[in-house]
């Protein structure tokens, strides 16, 4: 597990688990390194210093996080045993009396990099796959190895949390050594070079070389009256970033720090490890890691891509209309090497849709993340034309027209004659039922629908929607187009609004019906965001406009088919009467649940009150008319929830939707579904379907009939069992 190998007095420990094709933190590493510590303690004497690295293409994973993810409450004292057991044998290696450098062959994460934080010295070769950090955060977890305890001390607490902790985010060589968690970065060939160099040049010094400026053994405390004073800016700040949402483990990041700051090494090592048992033992680390690995890696393996078709590259994409998101999806195309001929009515209209990219490109460049010549090896491969002749050679095409099915049809036209004979066509269609726009398209079993999120270039996910004439081969070649422009795919069966769009309108629909209850608006949008929503639901109908539940309706109607449509739903009589009573359409029309003053942020409209608020309804005589104050928290936070869980169960039950990963990412990285839940399935899963079952009996009582709980959901209840 641990290589040993001593070549005059510098061991160099090699990391390689024969079990696994990484190396992570399990039982076996936990016994390696006790014997490797032991023997470095015995043998010190003749040391002149320590190399750690790894013969796996990563330098270390990090935790195991299939154990990880399955500790309980009752497991409390046992977890906290092991980590301190962990951390002992680096504090000894550490404060071993000889150098310790870390060459950093691959990826360092999470206990990986902790390992390296406890060296004196981490050397990292210069290779853009490398990611350096811990991203625990973004698992529900705290870096437990050191993690938050060392970089305190290194980076003091700012820049600490800031930069490294509560972002949690994954940096490459360069950039971890501008924020100055590793100490050089070196070419991958002179890597174990460059280590014994540092060991070599400064053993024998007078001045311990691990004592050097910047970073001695940590022992004391970091903290600095002036910091001292600050201090109670950061759990304000934190509270405002997480708008109330019940996030454990920055919290636990930020007290572990702060409280840390205060005392010495040791006692912030152990404050350290308690806050992670507390955060490790609790629910939303599961959450998070059921989605956000296990989910994840899932579909980056390949998910629900059909079997059997070759691997897929597109060379050149001809992307029609170029205009929100046309723009957008030309800039992620290029961005990830494609070719792009970007295609509008006129030229001049595709070069607006080229300066989006521009904008952005200068945005980073302002930002020193990326330089004016790779700026124009960008821009170079993005060429705009009003003419459908330019997109001879595509091998993929991606429309983006407006929504409007014969012009859908038209473009397409346009370029049949023209791109390859076998180029994969797709439509970025938010609404249009993929089936009955492929009965217009020469070659419906290589049209799939490729739906995609504004803004395209922040925004992860792209659904892909199967048409009932779809190949298997167009399907699978649409989710290797979607890795290779670095987004995640998720793949579901045409159905009226799709997955996203159909479980996201039960969201704001809610909040429409809750206006309808004469809920105070105040309540209903505070209630989202501390539940983990992103963005409130009546400010996302805004977004959305208050006409679309409308056309959505009328659409099912004239197909005879209400699925999806929130026809007999209690919030469309709130959009209704918005838009027909009060003219009132949303943002983009200047006026909707929101007024948007131009001299100021947006603001809930008075009317609501006036015209949906308890005392008019009252005057009105409507039986009912809700109480806010009477409606506890917890059931208008559950009614988004539930509604959203329960139309994604419907959609699994339907075939909509493939697979319980698809319904966790494309709920969370699409429409908003509180990450701390871990995707609207495994929020089922981790409350107990049959637990779940009840409680939306008492919600379909007490608010309506759409929240009894669906039969598949009955059938899980009853059989025991969880969706996976
Ligand atoms: P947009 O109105 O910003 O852009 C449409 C572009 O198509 C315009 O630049 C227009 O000039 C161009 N166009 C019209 N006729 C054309 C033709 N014959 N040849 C080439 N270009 C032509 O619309 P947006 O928002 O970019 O939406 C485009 C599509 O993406 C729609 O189908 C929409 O439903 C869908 N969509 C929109 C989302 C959004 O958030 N706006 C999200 C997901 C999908």
């Amino acid at each position: 597990m641990i290589e040993w190998k001593n070549d005059a007095g510098v061991v160099t420990l090699t990391m390689n688990d024969p079990d696994a094709s990484a190396n992570t933190m399990n039982d076996a590493y936990v016994a390696a390194m006790g014997t490797v510590v032991e023997r470095l303690v015995a043998e010190k004497a003749l040391l002149k210093g320590v190399i750690i690295t790894s013969a796996k293409p990563t330098f270390f994973a990090g935790g195991n996080l299939r154990q990880l993810s399955r500790i309980q409450p009752s497991d409390a004292a046992q977890v906290f045993e092991l980590i301190e057991l962990v951390k002992r044998q680096l504090r000894t290696l550490e404060t071993l009396g000889v150098p310790v450098v870390a060459a950093i062959n691959g990826s360092a994460l999470g206990g990986g990099l902790e390992i390296a934080l406890a060296c004196h010295h981490r050397i990292v070769a210069d290779d853009n796959r490398i990611e350096l950090g811990v991203p625990e955060v973004t698992l529900g977890l705290l870096p437990g190895g050191g993690g938050v305890t060392r970089t305190v001390r290194m980076l003091g607490l700012q820049d600490a949390l800031m930069k490294v902790l509560l972002q949690g985010q994954r940096m490459k060589p360069a950039h971890a050594l501008s924020v100055g968690i590793v100490d050089e970065v070196v070419p991958a060939a002179e890597l174990l070079d460059a280590a014994r160099r540092w060991i070599t040049t400064y053993s024998g010094d007078a001045k311990q070389p691990w004592d050097r400026d910047g970073y001695k053994i940590p022992g004391g405390t970091p903290s600095s009256p002036k910091l001292a004073a600050f201090l109670p800016a950061f759990p304000a700040n934190l509270r405002k970033q997480l708008k109330g949402a019940p996030y454990p483990a920055p919290r636990a990041i930020m007290s572990a720090a702060v409280e840390g700051s205060q005392v010495d090494f040791e006692t912030a090592s152990r404050i350290e490890s308690r806050y992670f048992v507390s955060v490790a033992t609790g629910q939303i680390a599961k959450n998070m890691i059921q989605a956000f690995f296990f989910d994840l890696q899932s579909i980056n393996a390949g998910g629900s891509r059909p079997d059997g078709v070759p691997a897929y590259r597109a060379r050149k994409v001809g992307v029609l209309g170029a205009g929100m998101m046309g723009a957008g999806i030309a800039y992620v195309c290029a961005k990830a090497g494609i070719e792009v001929v970007l295609k509008d009515v006129s030229l001049e209209a595709a070069a607006r849709g080229k300066e989006y990219s521009e904008k952005l490109l200068a945005k980073q460049v302002a930002k020193g993340r990326t330089t004016a010549a790779d700026v124009e090896t960008f821009l170079s491969r993005i060429t705009p034309t009003g003419d459908p002749n330019e997109l001879a050679g595509c091998d993929l095409v991606i429309e983006a027209v407006f929504e409007d099915a014969g012009l859908k049809q038209k473009v397409f036209a346009e370029i049949a004659g023209v791109v390859e004979p076998d180029a994969l066509l797709c439509s970025n269609t938010s609404t249009l039922p993929i089936s009955s726009l492929a009965d217009g398209i020469d070659r419906p079993d290589d049209f799939v629908g490729m739906h995609f999120f504004s803004p395209v270039d922040r925004m992860p996910l792209v659904e892909l929607i199967v048409g009932a004439k779809t190949s298997d081969r167009a399907i699978a070649q649409a989710y290797d187009v979607v890795r290779q422009i670095r987004k995640t795919p998720i793949v579901v069966n045409d159905s009226r609004g799709f997955f996203t769009s159909r479980v996201f309108g039960t969201l704001v629909m809610e909040g429409a019906a809750m206006v309808a209850e004469g809920v105070d608006p105040v309540m209903i949008e505070r209630a989202a965001t501390q539940a983990g929503f992103p963005a409130p639901p009546l400010a996302m109908l805004d977004e959305v406009t208050l006409t679309l539940p409308q056309k959505i309706r009328d659409a099912a109607r004239a197909a005879g088919d209400s699925a999806g449509a929130f026809d007999d739903h209690p919030g469309m009589a709130v959009t209704d009467r918005l838009v027909n009573e009060f003219d009132r359409r949303g943002k983009a029309a200047g006026a909707g649940f929101y007024d948007y003053p131009a001299d100021g942020p947006k603001r809930l409209w008075p009317g609501l009150w006036e015209h949906f608020g308890r005392s008019e309804q009252a005057a009105a005589g409507a039986a009912g008319g809700a109480d806010s104050a009477a409606i506890p928290l917890l059931d208008l936070q559950e009614r988004f929830l539930f509604a959203m869980a329960l139309e994604t169960v419907k959609c699994l039950d339907e075939g909509v939707l493939r697979s319980v990963p698809d319904a966790n990412i494309g709920s969370i990285f699409g429409i908003g579904f509180p990450p701390l839940h871990g995707g609207a399935l495994q929020y089922v899963n981790a409350y107990g379907p049959a637990a779940f079952a009840d409680r939306a009996r008492e919600l379909a009582a007490a608010y309506g009939t759409r929240f009894e709980p669906p039969a598949a959901l009955v059938r899980k209840a009853a059989a025991g069992e969880i969706f996976g």
